[in-house]
């Protein structure tokens, strides 16, 4: 039984009103012959090219070690069409690409950088793009402080003297490996850099269901009331993917899901769903009540953790192979595939209501969802289809992805001349209601980032304070040697990651 809300007054493809345009700029990535640039960044950038966010005097340089510079225009346009969805009859498609271009260096090669310097002042001539840089830098971490220090050292970091250019760079994720890692970049970053001028990516962030968490609760006047201790049993987040590791066996050998996804994605999710009203959606204003969450979760036990390593099994239908059979990965690989944590964050909304968390990779099924459980009502005056006979609890699902939505489950009579409940659905469902996006999420970051707006970018405080909170459970998982795998392919995680709740009374939600 569901009914669906439908918006009062949308029009599809409007505009909204508070749009800005960003400034003339370029945006140069390093690491553009990774997958991230042609799957997600450029056709982010024409999607918003599409709806005149782009400014007109634009560029994309994409540099990176190999010499791609015949290649690296048509893969890009062929990266626009099939990830991006976009005809390639678009009469804008041509002239877009004719700003994207490609620049060979070795990341360490400081003549590459000087040339690269020089050639970023012809195209400014060319695209008349002022001196405005955004140097995106989609490589592996261990690049993010050689690359940051040499535009410093090459005069790239800061905007000539007298001008009223700017200069920022966005960082993708990972940001460090533990607490320690994490201060060493900030401290290296920070060296050339001032706080300002830098965008730590979380590409949830991006996601409009996850913006959409604090209109939910913010933009209107009915859910805040209720959104605390009084009225809330426990939270639950899940991000379960039903895909492996994608060849990805070097990189996540040395991530894990916890380093992976719950330390970043998870926690991002988790700040927009506990944080205090904040006074402004302002950078400054959004940063501090995230931290506030952040510091107030106590230290996590061991004991409230959980962690798994999927086996052999069948994902939607298909045999896959466990982990350790993946390509490039240690046969005793110790790396865990599944994270769940119980924590509680000590203040006076949340104060003895638990957030159960989870990551993992080859579960069930793609899904990332919010879970709200209310409380009961004091007393059972009717008889319900509960598994104990009584009235489920009230549920609020904030879909984040896939079928992008939010659902309140609530019980209801059913008709008949005896007085049964039967719990029903009140569903909000984007596609619905706004119609299909092609939008990655990269889009609003990329434009925020031009028109220097980090509010919906991580903070050095926020790093550090999340890293802070799950460092010590790494070193603890590290001295236990787990008898792995614990799961198989296509279920839902290891059992002790539903011992977490059970223990406390409570089971994880069917998704
Ligand atoms: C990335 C992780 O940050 O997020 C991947 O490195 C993961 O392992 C991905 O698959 C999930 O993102 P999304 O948007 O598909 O949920």
């Amino acid at each position: 039984m569901s009914t669906t809300i439908t918006p009062a007054g949308v029009t599809l493809g409007a505009a909204t009103t508070n749009e800005r345009v960003p400034e003339p700029c370029i945006v140069v990535i390093f690491g553009a012959s990774g997958d991230l640039t042609k799957r997600k960044l450029l056709p982010a950038l024409f999607h918003l090219e599409q709806s005149g966010l782009l400014p007109q005097d634009f560029s994309v340089v994409g540099v990176a070690r190999r010499d791609l510079s015949a290649t690296f225009g048509p893969d890009m346009k062929e990266g626009i069409i099939a990830g991006g969805g976009v005809e390639e009859s678009d009469p804008k498609l041509a002239p877009f690409m004719e700003k994207v271009q490609y620049f060979a260096t070795n990341f360490d090669d400081d003549e590459g950088f000087e040339k690269l310097k020089s050639y970023l002042a012809e195209l400014d001539e060319k695209f008349q793009t002022k001196g405005n840089r955004l140097f995106y830098l989609a490589v592996a971490p261990e690049f993010f402080a050689d690359i940051i220090a040499r535009l410093g050292k090459h005069g790239m970091a800061h905007p000539a003297e007298g001008s009223n250019s700017w200069v920022r760079v966005i960082i993708e994720k990972p940001f460090g490996t533990d607490l320690e890692s994490a201060r060493k970049l900030n401290d290296d970053v920070n060296a050339v850099l001032s706080e300002d001028q830098i965008f730590r990516i979380d590409h949830y962030l991006g996601k409009e269901t996850v913006q959409n968490i604090l209109v939910f609760r913010f933009g209107n006047g009915i859910f805040e009331p209720v959104w605390n201790r009084n009225f809330i049993d426990h939270v639950e987040i899940t991000a379960a993917e039903s895909i492996g590791i994608e060849g990805r066996g070097p990189f996540y050998e040395k991530a894990g899901a916890l380093r992976d996804v719950l330390q970043n994605h998870v926690m991002e999710v988790l700040s927009f769903v506990a944080m205090e009203p904040p006074d402004s959606f302002e950078a400054e204003a959004v940063r501090t009540e995230k931290l506030k969450v952040w510091r107030a979760i106590e230290g996590i036990p061991v004991e409230k953790t959980s962690r798994g390593q999927y086996g052999p099994g069948t994902v939607g239908g298909k045999e896959v192979a466990g982990y350790r059979q993946e390509e490039r990965v240690n046969p005793e690989s110790q790396t865990e595939t599944f994270a769940a944590v119980s924590l509680e964050i000590e203040n006076w909304r949340w104060a003895g209501v638990p957030f159960y968390i989870r990551a993992g990779k080859r579960l069930a099924k793609r899904v990332t969802e919010v879970t709200i459980v209310f409380k009961q009502p004091p007393l059972h005056l009717f008889k319900g289809n509960g598994s104990n006979g009584n009235v489920e609890p009230n549920i609020l699902s904030m879909r984040i992805q896939p079928d992008e939505g939010i659902a309140l489950r609530f019980g209801a009579k059913v008709p008949g001349p005896t007085t049964n409940v039967a719990q029903v659905n009140m569903d909000f469902s984007y596609s619905d209601s706004f119609g299909k996006s092609t939008a990655n999420g990269y889009e609003r970051l990329l434009l925020d980032a031009m028109l220097g707006d980090a509010t919906l970018f991580a903070h050095r405080d926020g790093v550090e304070a999340t890293w802070a909170l799950f460092t010590p459970i790494l070193e603890a998982w590290a001295q236990q040697k787990m008898d792995f795998p614990n799961y198989d392919a296509g279920s839902w995680g290891p059992q002790e990651s539903c011992d977490l709740l059970e223990k406390e009374g409570r089971a994880w939600g069917k998704l």
